[in-house]
């Protein structure tokens, strides 16, 4: 059966022939349409190649990534992005940087209404008061929750989350990630979230996809979250269930650490061959 959103035997390296770096290596991914997939891995890995290639801003030098079929070859308004850098417009005020993607998502959305659908946004995230600022005028983290709002406020089909919550302090992650869960159950999409937080993908995901240290990273096996929603992240702590998978994949993840560690040429040091000289005798 075809999937919604398929990594199909996907390769990816940047770098002339002579010192080529791989990145990505027979990558295989089947994503089913309305599912909530997390993306972990090590810095490094290739989870930002990746998403760039699922935006179809970079093409895979083998193999093919599809949406409902389709070949992706560019990036489509059905697919929101929210990247690692936040690329937001620096000339434009929070405001403005929502509105930009609101109007080209909503291009007849009236006025009035578009002005209450922004500030919707602005408010989820907790930018309130802090419309007129220019990016340059916010913190990493301020920047980080408006490229949420951004992304969110266009309702894609497909959300594709970089590390969207990496830079926020631990109570206003938990805020969000509930928010990010609300409007994922309210109007059904599928999600596919980048994050190096084993419990973070463990609370929100239908399914955890670790990426194997580079070069040539590659999907090695996918772990079912099978824990019921609504989840309760009071709760959740206790589950005997949420445990034992933290645990599971956690574990898988240090294995593939140190499996990649010994695979990796160590570097010796030669010491000096020297005596220590006897002072007392
Ligand atoms: N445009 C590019 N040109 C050359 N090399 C690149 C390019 N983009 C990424 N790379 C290389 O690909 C590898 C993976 O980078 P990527 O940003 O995908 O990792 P990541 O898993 O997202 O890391 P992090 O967790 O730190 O965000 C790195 O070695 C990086 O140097
Ligand atoms: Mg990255």
């Amino acid at each position: 059966m075809m999937a919604f959103l398929e990594l199909d035997k996907v390769s990816k390296g940047y770098g002339p022939a002579s010192h080529r770096y791989e990145v990505l290596s027979d990558v295989n991914l089947a994503i089913e349409e309305n599912e909530f997939v997390a993306v972990i891995g090590f810095s490094g890995s290739g989870k930002s190649t990746l998403v760039s290639l699922l935006a179809g801003l970079e093409q895979p030098d083998q193999g093919e990534v599809r949406l409902g079929g389709e070949v992706v070859t560019e990036p489509g308004p059905q697919r929101g992005i929210m990247f690692q850098n936040y690329s937001l417009l620096p000339w434009l005020s929070v405001y403005e940087n929502v509105e930009i993607a609101v109007k080209q998502v909503y291009p007849s959305m009236k006025k009035v209404e578009r002005r209450a659908y922004i500030q919707q946004y602005i408010d989820m995230v907790n930018l309130t008061n802090s419309e007129w600022k220019k990016p340059t005028e916010l913190s990493g983290g301020m920047r980080q929750r408006l490229s949420l709002a951004r992304t969110l406020a266009m309702r894609p089909e497909v959300l594709i989350l970089d590390e969207p919550l990496s830079a926020l302090d631990a109570l206003t992650r938990a805020v969000l990630q509930d928010e990010i869960i609300r409007i994922w159950e309210e109007d059904r999409r599928t999600v596919v979230m980048i994050t190096n937080d084993v419990d973070e993908a463990a609370l929100m995901a239908d399914r955890i996809v670790p990426l194997t240290p580079g070069p040539g990273a590659t999907l090695a096996r996918d772990f079912k979250v099978g824990l019921a929603r609504p989840r309760d992240r009071t709760t959740l702590n206790f589950n005997p269930e949420f445990k034992a998978l933290r645990n599971e994949v956690s574990g898988f993840m240090m294995d593939l650490n140190e499996e990649a560690k010994s695979l990796r040429v160590e570097t010796t040091y030669r010491l000096p061959d020297v005596e220590p000289i006897d002072l007392v005798g």
